[in-house]
């Protein structure tokens, strides 16, 4: 009996054995990690980055020394246990991975969370991508932004209320990113499909059951619950799957019932007197309408709307996060941004879309958080084909080809490419300055590159252009630090990125925030 058990063991490692050199082979050599299970296994990931195993964070934890050490910016992964990959945090290869290529695909494996409600721009490729983009992007015109900047100061003014402020003073916040959460939902509720529930205050903490249940859908630990838990498990009496259960279909047929009366809607109104409103969902259904048999069928068009929510709630909350902290740990900066501020609206009157430009100095504080933090920090790509790639030689100059076989998953590593101080000198320094004059939004590198590069770009930078505008034209920020802190030490104490749910960023970050008493 024992002796079989050993047999089986030692087969099992021989086979192991075997595959794990072959996968050295198969990322040609290159130097990285060699690790007992992957670091997206439930093993890999539950072991936090430490010396021996780098863990979910090393991309932010090694961000210094990691290529380095292995001479390269393009390095390997090879676990014992799992698929190999290659890593990158060179521009140069960055750019030739996400330039449209076919034969590059963004693989469904890659994005299980989203493929929860049909297929989107996110998600797809080729042909069926091409579909998809031609009838979201016309829906990201400058109407839509106008009237994101509209709904984002009529939900700035409705937190100010709701959270009493006003009243208050002086206060401290907790947790800056989790009230950023909330207010990136609001805004995207209202602007993606015209849907408005009041700002519940703090002390309410559950708010409106339709906030409720984007919540609970918009969190990593909820839709691995609800990928993992097959669907005779609703039925028993567990109060965490049931809940789970409970968004999932609410939200569901809540989406279902906008579209449905958004295109009774339409086809009641064939005059074009009435002007077309302007958040998303109405957008994308009149723009398939019109397409006839090539538009999109109704779970595409709530594949795309709830897109839009997964790529931009999170990411857009923690980059405006980072950036007010930040600004709160640099007053200089602050109030260089508020004398900005001041110049562009001296009235102190609100922000609009027609603004924009003249507020690029509040815009740069955010890019540069966006650097220091991306909330997209990995972009994944999958290869169908054989696909060479020119990787530069740092150590010897010039460059080497890399031929990356067929189904290979290769990560580009923003965090990586946003540290490396050939771009970026002395990257560690906030420094909004970097981006004065920068207008060209494919230097955004922080939205992704190439053809299918963020398409929410405008969309995150219009909501922190007309928020961070409305928080700083009336607040100081400041950093509540512990007896005896230093700033140094706040910083390197509350400043550290990491993933928790879908977007790498800060987390529990306290700031202090103080009425600012108009001159
Ligand atoms: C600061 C905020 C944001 C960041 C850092 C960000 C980052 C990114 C990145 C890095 C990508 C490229 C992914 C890839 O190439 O695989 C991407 C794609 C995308 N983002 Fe964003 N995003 C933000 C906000 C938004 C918002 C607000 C929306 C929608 C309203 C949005 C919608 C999308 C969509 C639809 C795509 C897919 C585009 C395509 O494949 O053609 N994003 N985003
Ligand atoms: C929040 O709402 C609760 C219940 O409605 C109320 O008692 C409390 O005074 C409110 N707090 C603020 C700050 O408005
Ligand atoms: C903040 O409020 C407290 C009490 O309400 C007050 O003692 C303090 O002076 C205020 N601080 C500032 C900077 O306004
Ligand atoms: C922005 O930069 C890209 C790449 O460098 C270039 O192809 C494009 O024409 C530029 N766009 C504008 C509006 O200058």
């Amino acid at each position: 009996m024992w002796s079989s058990v050993l047999l089986i063991l030692a087969v099992f490692l021989v086979a192991q054995t075997v595959q794990f050199f072959l996968n050295i082979k198969k990322v040609s050599y290159l130097p990285g990690f060699r690790t007992l299970f992957s670091q997206f296994s439930v093993f890999g990931a539950a072991i936090p980055t430490n010396y021996f195993h780098p863990g979910l964070n090393w991309i932010w934890n090694w961000r210094h020394s990691v290529y380095e050490y292995y001479g390269t910016r393009t390095i390997s992964y090879v676990p014992f246990i799992g698929e190999p990959v290659i890593w990158t945090s060179s521009i140069e290869v960055a750019k030739q991975l996400l330039a449209g290529d076919p034969r590059l695909i963004k693989a469904p494996s890659a994005l299980v969370p989203l493929l929860l409600w049909g297929d989107s721009v996110l998600t797809a490729n080729h042909e069926t991508y091409k579909k998809h983009r031609r009838v979201v992007g016309p829906a990201f015109s400058s109407n839509t932004y106008s009237l994101v900047a509209q709904e984002t100061v009529r939900w700035y003014h409705e937190m100010v209320e709701g959270e009493n402020w006003v009243k208050q003073g002086n206060f401290t916040i907790e947790c800056l990113e989790q009230s950023m959460l909330k207010f990136t939902l609001g805004v995207l509720s209202r602007t993606s499909f015209n849907y408005r529930y009041p700002w519940a205050n703090s002390s309410e903490n559950h708010g409106v059951p339709f906030e409720r249940a984007l919540t609970t859908i918009l969190t990593m630990k909820d839709v691995i619950i609800r990928l993992a838990t097959p669907s005779w498990a609703y039925k028993l009496p567990i109060e965490r799957l049931r809940r789970v259960d409970d968004a999932y279909r609410k939200l569901g047929a809540l989406m279902r019932s906008f579209v449905t009366s958004k295109k009774e809607e339409l086809s009641s109104t064939t005059d074009d007197t009435e002007p077309l409103r302007s958040d998303l969902l109405t957008r994308l259904v009149s723009a398939s309408e019109a397409e006839g048999k090539n538009g999109l069928d109704d779970s595409e068009v709530i594949g795309n709307v709830f897109s839009f929510l997964f790529a931009g709630h999170e990411t857009t909350a923690h980059t405006v996060a980072a950036a007010l902290a930040l600004l709160a740990l640099h007053e200089d900066e602050q109030e260089k941004a508020v004398k900005a501020i001041r110049e562009a609206l001296p009235d102190g009157q609100d922000p609009t879309f027609d603004d924009f430009n003249k507020l690029d100095k509040v815009l740069a504080c955010f890019h540069e958080a966006g650097r220091m933090f991306p909330g997209g920090a990995i972009v994944t790509r999958d290869t169908t084909d054989t696909f060479v790639l020119k990787v530069p030689d740092e150590k010897k100059g010039g460059e080497k080809t890399l031929v990356v076989p067929p189904n290979m998953r290769i990560m580009v590593d923003m965090v990586g490419i946003h540290y490396d101080p050939r771009l970026f000198p002395d990257p560690e320094r906030y420094n909004p300055s970097r981006w004065y004059g920068v207008n060209n939004e494919t230097d955004f590198t922080y939205f992704g590159l190439g053809p299918r590069a963020c398409l929410g770009r405008k969309f995150a930078l219009v909501v922190a252009m007309s928020l961070m505008t409305c928080l700083l034209r009336d607040w100081k920020f400041t950093i509540p630090l512990k007896a005896g802190e230093t700033k140094e030490q706040w910083r390197e104490r509350v400043m550290q990125g990491k993933y928790a749910g879908l977007g790498f960023g800060v987390h529990h970050i306290p700031v202090k925030m103080t009425r600012r008493v108009k001159p």
